[in-house]
């Protein structure tokens, strides 16, 4: 008995210690090949950004089609915007012929998924509708007449989505010149009315609805050239008295840019003149090209020979672009107080419109989730950034 006892005790502690053994392998075969918190694929970008900023993309209606797009947007972000279904000329095409339908359909998505959403935007020189502000020979219509087509626009968009999760709205885009000595540039609103358009336009938005948030949107004015326009601009408009609530930096970046120092300027700079800062169209661009600009008259021809990743991105091409994605959200979160929301131009790679810009049919990868609506690297690395507690700026919120 004793015998057999030792016997199977011998065996159960030989038994024990291969179970022991096998479970701390299986724990340190768990611990080493699982991902990390910020590998997680049950993480989510509203999660991680908890009430810092809004976390946004931008879709059109017809991505409500697609369910698994449908399904992405509502989980990972709090806010949308329209992509181009409320530009002046998809939503008012005639004088008298208003397309609500397609924003209508945005904003029942917003509400059903208790998202924000931005609108984007009420003047545009692109996507404008010729009878604004031309005639049909391409004359500037006369001031007084072209200012009531404004008006009559802007109070009548206004007062469609008032009471809906809209809560602000891009009230010009992209009015600020290029050209070096150049302030505004030469746009069918400006030939009409003149210099003092944006001010009618801003004036206009404030009295169709006095709640809405109005927000001035543009490209490249994280430079230094283009920010000091934009500052301009905000002090013209608040000493004609007029509410300027903020500035969206449109964020069309790339693997060569933004200038980190430059774009953290411009956030304390913009905070400074009293406005808020969104980064309203962020994305990364990974294809070449030879110019970073985001005017959509800007093209560079059809060369295939610019159009490397037609087979697939790269790994190490994903990976520099979740460097370039970390870095840029690191300055981010050092401005919790400035900035308010962050939005992403398009949701997948598949939506993108660097597809199309600057050279029509490429193959790009500029966002954070792929053709298959899976997350890239990038999305890891901007999840780790959010996900940091000890960033500076994680204790502010709003
Ligand atoms: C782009 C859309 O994404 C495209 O689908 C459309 O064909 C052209 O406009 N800056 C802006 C956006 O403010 O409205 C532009 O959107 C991209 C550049």
């Amino acid at each position: 008995m004793h015998k057999i006892d030792q016997f199977s005790g011998s065996k159960t502690l030989t038994a024990n210690a291969k179970w022991i053994a096998a479970s701390f392998l299986i724990a340190l075969h768990i611990f080493l090949v699982s991902p990390s918190p910020a590998m997680d694929t049950s993480a989510t970008l509203k999660n991680a950004v908890h009430n810092r900023f809004l976390i946004g993309a931008a879709v059109m209606s017809h991505t409500l089609d697609i369910p698994e797009e449908a399904a992405l947007l509502s989980r990972q972000f709090n806010c949308l915007t329209s992509e181009n279904d409320l530009k002046p000329q998809h939503i008012h095409p005639e004088p008298d012929k208003f397309n609500f339908a397609p924003g209508d359909r945005l904003v029942a998505f917003a509400r059903e998924h208790n998202m924000k959403m931005t609108g984007h935007c009420l003047l545009w020189h692109q996507a404008l509708p010729q009878w604004m502000f031309e005639d049909a020979a391409k004359k500037p219509l006369p001031r007084e007449k072209a200012l009531e087509n404004l008006r009559l626009h802007i109070k009548t968009v206004l007062g469609h989505f008032r009471g809906s999760p809209i809560i602000g709205w891009d009230v010009v885009n992209e009015a600020l010149s290029d050209k070096k000595e150049e302030y505004l540039r030469s746009t069918p609103a400006l030939r009409a009315i003149g210099d003092d358009y944006l001010a009618e336009a801003f004036a206009a938005a404030r009295d169709a609805d006095p709640n809405m948030a109005l927000y001035y949107n543009d490209y490249n004015i994280e430079q230094p050239v283009k920010r000091a326009k934009a500052i301009r601009l905000i002090r013209s408009l608040k000493e004609k008295g007029l509410r300027v609530d903020a500035i969206g930096i449109q964020g069309h970046w790339s693997l060569r840019g933004p200038n980190l120092k430059d774009l953290e300027d411009s956030i304390k700079e913009f905070a400074a003149e009293g406005v808020k800062v969104m980064i309203t169209e962020l994305d990364v661009d990974v294809l070449p090209s030879s110019r970073q600009t985001a005017d959509v008259s800007y093209s560079e021809g059809k060369q295939s020979k610019n159009d490397p990743y037609t087979a697939g991105c790269p790994d190490d091409v994903l990976n520099k672009q979740a460097k370039q994605y970390s870095e840029i959200f690191q300055v981010f979160m050092r401005h919790t107080d400035a900035i308010t929301r962050v939005t992403f131009w398009n949701l997948t790679d598949r939506s993108s419109w660097l597809n199309f810009f600057p050279v029509k049919g490429r193959t790009n990868y500029p966002l954070l989730f792929d053709r298959q609506c899976q997350p890239k690297p990038a999305f890891f690395s901007v999840i780790r950034v959010l996900s940091t507690p000890n960033n500076p700026g994680a204790a502010g919120t709003k």
